[in-house]
């Protein structure tokens, strides 16, 4: 059977990806527009696994060097799909260029290739009704950074073979992420439907002039997020109580009547905008992002870690 892994877009999530097949020893082909990004995600690759290696952190068996020598770079689209395992796909989100880019994937590959999609947002039947082999058409939703954040949603489009989804599935599992398999395509997915509901009720608290910005990121960070870095919302609950039928017994007339008082749907517009945009700004400044985004990436590699030992 094919160990071959073809990646269509070599910027941040195809880098990862790369990576993260290269792990368990897929033979990886990457295959971008710009033959000067392929370039420089090689160059990149082989820097981030060392430094990986350096500091404990590379994953699987073989070492950085042997890990490398799996990636290879092309200028031919075929050349990365054809008799590939599995493609996938991480041009920018733009749903006319990924419609374009699966027709051309389309055309150089056999009916075994399984085409995954990295899309944040776009639902699979919206680039896949044109393909020959739409059966194989998948959404793999990675969480940023991937070597870090294992979640991938799995996300058929109505025509999606059960096989593709099941393989993908094991495949993800395979290099070492944590799949979450959909039965169907929703708008935003799982994670950012979640994402949203949470993101929703803070603008409309810190709206009411409830909390500020940051004592409001508090409460996930220093609070409800020290859990849910081990544990979901709904294993919580069955702790928080004898079990969840307890906890449903006990408060389920809260919950319904507090969810009661959430305000309604808000378009994210207005001065509101410019109000939290300016306490977040006092804290992280526009030039510091990436020093923060740094800050982060340690915080997640140290998390991950420490997931791992208990
Ligand atoms: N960045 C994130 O946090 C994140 C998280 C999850 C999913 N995603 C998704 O991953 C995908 C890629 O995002 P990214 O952040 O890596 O983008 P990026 O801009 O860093 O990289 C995109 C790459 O695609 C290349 N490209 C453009 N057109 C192409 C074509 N026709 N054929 C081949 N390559 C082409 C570009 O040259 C570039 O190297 C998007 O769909 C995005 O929504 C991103
Ligand atoms: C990686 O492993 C290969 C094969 O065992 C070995 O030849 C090579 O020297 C190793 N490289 C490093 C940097 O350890
Ligand atoms: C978010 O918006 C929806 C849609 O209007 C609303 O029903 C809900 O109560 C809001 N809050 C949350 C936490 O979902």
């Amino acid at each position: 059977m094919s160990r071959k892994i073809g990646i269509v877009g070599s910027g941040l999530i195809g880098r990862s990806w790369a990576m993260l097949f290269a792990n368990v020893g897929y033979q990886v082909v990457i295959y971008d527009i710009e033959p000067k990004q392929i370039e420089s995600a090689l160059a990149d690759i082989e820097q981030q696994l060392k430094n990986l290696e350096k500091s404990g952190l590379l994953r699987g068996k073989l070492n950085s060097s042997q890990q490398f020598a799996c990636i290879k770079g092309t200028n031919s689209l075929t050349e990365a799909v054809k008799d590939a395992v599995l493609v996938q796909e991480c041009v920018p989100e733009n749903l006319e260029l990924k419609r374009k880019v699966w027709k051309n994937v389309d055309d150089v590959s056999g009916p075994n290739t399984i085409f995954s999609s990295s899309t944040s947002t776009f639902l699979p039947s919206l680039f896949s009704d044109h393909l020959k082999n739409k059966k194989n058409i998948v959404v793999s939703h990675p969480v940023n950074p991937p070597y870090y954040v294992p979640l991938v949603e799995i996300v058929p489009a109505p025509w999606t073979d059960p096989a593709v989804t099941k393989k993908t599935r094991a495949i993800m599992e395979e290099i070492g992420q944590t799949p979450v398999s959909l039965t169907k395509e929703v708008p935003g997915f799982v994670v950012n439907r979640l994402q949203y509901a949470l993101l929703n009720e803070t603008w409309n608290l810190v709206s009411d002039g409830v909390l500020d910005v940051k004592d409001i990121d508090k409460v996930m960070s220093d609070g409800l997020g020290m859990r849910y870095a081990f544990l979901g919302p709904l294993e919580t609950t069955h702790l928080n109580a004898e079990g969840f039928v307890d906890y449903c017994k006990k408060y389920s007339n809260t919950i319904y009547s507090v969810s009661k008082d959430f305000k309604p749907l808000q378009k994210w517009e207005g001065p509101l905008v410019q109000e939290i945009a300016k306490q977040l700004e006092n804290s992280v400044p526009l030039d510091k992002l990436q020093e923060r985004r740094n800050w982060r990436d340690l915080a997640l590699t140290k998390l991950s870690q420490l997931k791992k030992s208990i």
